[in-house]
């Protein structure tokens, strides 16, 4: 059976590639596209199952190729012979099969027949460093960890940056601030807002240019071990980060680092439900994909009766959507809430309403955070010796990283 192929390829060679595709055994080229629009509208129509495209076409991005994918059209890159650079640029977009425009026709039958075989085994492949940076930390596999919580400001950036600041005490960590309704990572560690953070990272990764070196630069080390992807400095611009491209910077951060720790916004509803085109942007795409991704999540609850309350929805609201077995955190534990000996309470009514065991609380201790954020710091850095700092560092120890990992560590300072 022959498949058939949609095209869009802008080098002068298009004619003579179009005629050796038509000249294999298994292709026959269905369509001839004057630009990407035209090449979504053909896959959008069913006019082919696989798809050329070549490294200069306009507005070529992760999206698009995903959008591709979306209508069941396998992509292959077509470059010009020793078209390094335009080579690099498709394999970084995520393609596995980039022709030379000057293959015989056997040679494309071959390659595009191992489309279909790579497909169900696709890898996104991430571009070996450029820059002279530390080596990637490739001997334990990275961790990823979203941090999420309820609505009501239970303390989800709160954890997320002191976990991050703890874990950074003994291997890379790279923290990410993926809220789209209220960043604030910036404004606690006293970066500028103007910091290019998390929707650059976006970008690079929806333009293919997201390599280690390029997120190194666009995540800067606050303090030692620590890197930081800022957020979007205003909600509006939720739009930037797409699904597609936020699962490829984690896939990249996981390269970077060690550790990679989320903040994630608290809104999980999935809107492709609701909307007409499920290509659109979805408001909580940063935060589902994050959430899927993750290899641990930490559940943020506020410890008062409507915190609490809230607590136990969100986690029943987790089952829908894919994500790691939560692991429950309760913020904010002061007596004057729920009564004396608060943790005993909280343990009562989580257990017995909720089925809810193996809970971390964390301590009231606002003078603690309100003076580290003053000051632009972690807990670590600023009050050490508080319990809410020693709390949190208790959250690490399921983490623990080896001992030769960090002796290696400490060598390359
Ligand atoms: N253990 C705590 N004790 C006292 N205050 C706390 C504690 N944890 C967090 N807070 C305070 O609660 C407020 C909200 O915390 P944080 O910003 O971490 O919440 P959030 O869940 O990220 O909220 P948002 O919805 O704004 O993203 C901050 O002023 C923070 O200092
Ligand atoms: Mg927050």
């Amino acid at each position: 059976m022959t498949r058939s192929v949609i095209a869009a390829l802008n080098g002068a060679w298009e004619s003579e590639l179009v005629a050796a595709v038509e000249a294999t055994a298994g292709y026959t080229v269905a369509r001839r596209c004057a630009d990407l629009p035209d090449l979504l509208a053909a896959a959008a129509a069913g006019y082919g199952q696989v798809g050329l495209v070549s490294a200069d076409l306009r507005a070529l991005d992760r999206p698009a190729l995903h959008e591709l994918a979306s209508h069941g059209v396998e992509v292959a890159g077509v470059v010009a012979p020793g078209d390094d650079m335009g080579e690099r640029r498709l394999r970084q977009l995520g393609l596995t099969v980039v022709l030379r425009a000057d293959l015989a026709s056997h040679e494309i039958d071959d390659a595009l027949d191992s489309l279909a075989s790579r497909a169900s085994s696709v890898v996104d492949e991430v571009l070996i460093p450029t820059a002279d940076l530390d080596e990637p930390e490739t001997i334990v596999a990275a961790k990823v960890i979203a941090v999420w919580g309820p609505t009501g400001a239970p303390g989800r950036s709160t954890v997320a940056l002191n976990l991050a600041a703890e874990l950074a005490r003994s291997a890379t960590t790279l923290l990410v601030d993926c809220d789209t309704y209220g960043s604030s990572v910036a404004q606690s560690l006293g970066l500028l807002d103007e910091a290019p953070g998390v929707a650059a990272a976006a970008r690079a990764a929806d333009q293919g240019t997201l390599d280690l070196a390029a997120l190194a630069r666009i995540a800067p080390e606050v303090v030692p071990g620590l890197r930081v992807l800022t957020g979007i400095p205003r909600a509006e611009r939720w739009t930037e980060l797409r699904a597609p491209s936020v699962a490829h910077l984690l896939t990249v951060a996981r390269q970077l680092s060690r550790f990679v720790v989320i903040d994630c916004g608290f809104a999980i509803e999935d809107d492709e439900e609701l909307s007409y085109d499920t290509l659109a942007p979805r408001r909580n795409a940063a935060t589902l994909t994050a959430l899927e991704s993750a290899d641990d999540l930490l559940v943020v609850g506020a410890a008062d009766p409507i915190g609490l309350q809230r607590l136990v929805r969100a986690v029943q609201d987790l089952a829908a959507v894919p994500s790691p077995t939560p692991r429950i955190v309760v913020n904010r534990v002061r007596a004057s809430a729920v009564g004396s000996r608060p943790e005993r309470r909280i343990a009562d009514a989580l257990g017995r309403f909720a089925g809810m065991e193996d809970i971390t609380y964390l301590p009231w201790d606002q003078v603690s955070l309100d003076g580290a954020m003053f000051a632009g710091k972690s807990l670590a850095e600023f009050a050490p010796q508080s319990d809410l700092r020693r709390a949190i560092a208790s959250l690490t120890t399921s983490y623990a990283v080896s001992a030769p990992e960090q002796r290696r560590r400490r060598s390359r300072r």
